[in-house]
Protein backbone atom coordinates (compact mmCIF):
# COMPACT_ATOMS: atom_id res chain seq x y z
CA UNK A 1 0.00 0.00 0.00
CA UNK A 2 1.87 3.23 -0.81
CA UNK A 3 -1.35 6.06 -0.22
CA UNK A 4 -0.51 9.65 -2.26
CA UNK A 5 -2.15 12.54 -0.96
CA UNK A 6 -3.59 13.93 -4.27
CA UNK A 7 -5.91 17.01 -2.93
CA UNK A 8 -7.50 18.36 0.05
CA UNK A 9 -11.61 18.62 0.58
CA UNK A 10 -11.44 21.85 -0.62
CA UNK A 11 -10.64 21.07 -3.82
CA UNK A 12 -14.04 19.02 -4.83
CA UNK A 13 -17.10 18.85 -3.49
CA UNK A 14 -20.20 16.69 -3.29
CA UNK A 15 -21.65 16.00 -7.08
CA UNK A 16 -17.98 17.06 -8.85
CA UNK A 17 -15.12 15.00 -10.09
CA UNK A 18 -12.01 15.98 -11.09
CA UNK A 19 -8.65 14.13 -12.49
CA UNK A 20 -5.20 14.16 -10.94
CA UNK A 21 -2.00 11.66 -11.79
CA UNK A 22 -0.70 9.51 -9.08
CA UNK A 23 2.30 7.11 -10.01
CA UNK A 24 2.26 8.18 -13.17
CA UNK A 25 -1.77 6.96 -13.48
CA UNK A 26 -4.23 9.61 -14.32
CA UNK A 27 -6.76 8.71 -11.68
CA UNK A 28 -10.38 9.97 -11.27
CA UNK A 29 -11.77 11.55 -8.01
CA UNK A 30 -15.70 11.67 -8.13
CA UNK A 31 -17.98 12.41 -5.14
CA UNK A 32 -21.41 11.14 -5.87
CA UNK A 33 -24.61 12.81 -4.27
CA UNK A 34 -25.23 11.04 -0.73
CA UNK A 35 -22.30 9.11 -0.95
CA UNK A 36 -18.57 8.66 -0.30
CA UNK A 37 -15.96 10.08 -2.17
CA UNK A 38 -14.33 7.18 -4.94
CA UNK A 39 -11.83 7.06 -6.64
CA UNK A 40 -11.71 5.27 -10.31
CA UNK A 41 -9.28 4.76 -13.30
CA UNK A 42 -9.15 8.67 -15.10
CA UNK A 43 -9.81 7.08 -18.61
CA UNK A 44 -12.73 5.30 -20.28
CA UNK A 45 -12.43 1.24 -20.39
CA UNK A 46 -13.27 1.78 -24.16
CA UNK A 47 -11.02 3.80 -26.13
CA UNK A 48 -8.97 5.83 -23.44
CA UNK A 49 -10.85 8.79 -23.55
CA UNK A 50 -10.44 10.84 -20.02
CA UNK A 51 -13.31 10.52 -18.34
CA UNK A 52 -12.97 13.78 -16.69
CA UNK A 53 -14.28 15.32 -20.22
CA UNK A 54 -17.39 13.16 -19.67
CA UNK A 55 -20.69 14.43 -18.08
CA UNK A 56 -21.42 14.05 -14.14
CA UNK A 57 -25.03 14.75 -12.64
CA UNK A 58 -24.26 13.73 -8.80
CA UNK A 59 -24.87 9.75 -9.59
CA UNK A 60 -23.98 9.16 -13.15
CA UNK A 61 -20.61 9.64 -14.92
CA UNK A 62 -21.30 9.31 -18.88
CA UNK A 63 -18.26 9.37 -21.13
CA UNK A 64 -18.37 12.29 -23.63
CA UNK A 65 -16.57 10.22 -26.60
CA UNK A 66 -19.64 7.26 -27.35
CA UNK A 67 -21.70 8.28 -23.81
CA UNK A 68 -20.98 4.98 -21.94
CA UNK A 69 -22.06 5.35 -18.40
CA UNK A 70 -20.70 4.39 -15.17
CA UNK A 71 -22.13 4.10 -11.67
CA UNK A 72 -20.27 6.83 -9.66
CA UNK A 73 -20.52 4.66 -6.06
CA UNK A 74 -19.40 1.53 -7.76
CA UNK A 75 -17.57 1.99 -11.32
CA UNK A 76 -19.82 -0.71 -12.64
CA UNK A 77 -20.91 0.57 -16.24
CA UNK A 78 -24.79 0.83 -16.76
CA UNK A 79 -24.86 0.92 -20.69
CA UNK A 80 -23.34 -1.05 -21.73
CA UNK A 81 -23.37 -3.26 -18.96
CA UNK A 82 -20.84 -5.53 -19.37
CA UNK A 83 -17.53 -3.55 -18.47
CA UNK A 84 -16.51 -1.89 -14.83
CA UNK A 85 -13.63 1.02 -13.87
CA UNK A 86 -10.61 0.24 -12.05
CA UNK A 87 -11.00 1.26 -8.33
CA UNK A 88 -8.49 2.72 -5.78
CA UNK A 89 -8.63 2.74 -2.36
CA UNK A 90 -9.38 6.50 -0.87
CA UNK A 91 -8.15 7.56 2.89
CA UNK A 92 -9.19 10.83 4.31
CA UNK A 93 -6.82 12.54 6.99
CA UNK A 94 -8.06 15.51 8.20
CA UNK A 95 -8.82 17.85 4.87
CA UNK A 96 -5.90 15.32 2.74
CA UNK A 97 -7.59 13.05 0.46
CA UNK A 98 -5.01 10.07 0.02
CA UNK A 99 -5.30 7.19 -3.28
CA UNK A 100 -3.42 4.39 -3.46
CA UNK A 101 -3.10 3.16 -7.53
CA UNK A 102 -0.21 0.59 -6.47
CA UNK A 103 -0.48 -2.10 -8.65
CA UNK A 104 -4.25 -1.22 -9.99
CA UNK A 105 -4.30 -1.09 -13.88
CA UNK A 106 -7.13 0.21 -15.78
CA UNK A 107 -9.55 -2.21 -17.42
CA UNK A 108 -9.83 -2.21 -20.80
CA UNK A 109 -13.11 -3.35 -22.67
CA UNK A 110 -14.45 -4.27 -26.33
CA UNK A 111 -14.43 -1.84 -28.87
S1 LIG B 1 -14.27 6.20 -25.29
FE1 LIG B 1 -15.68 6.36 -23.64
S2 LIG B 1 -17.50 5.62 -24.50
FE2 LIG B 1 -16.07 5.38 -26.11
Amino acid sequence: MAFKKVCSLDDLWEGEMESFEVDGQEVLLIWPEGGELKSFQGSCPHQDIPLVEGKFDGKVLICRAHLWQFDACSGKSINPGDCALAQYPVKIEGDDVFVDADGIQPLFAHS
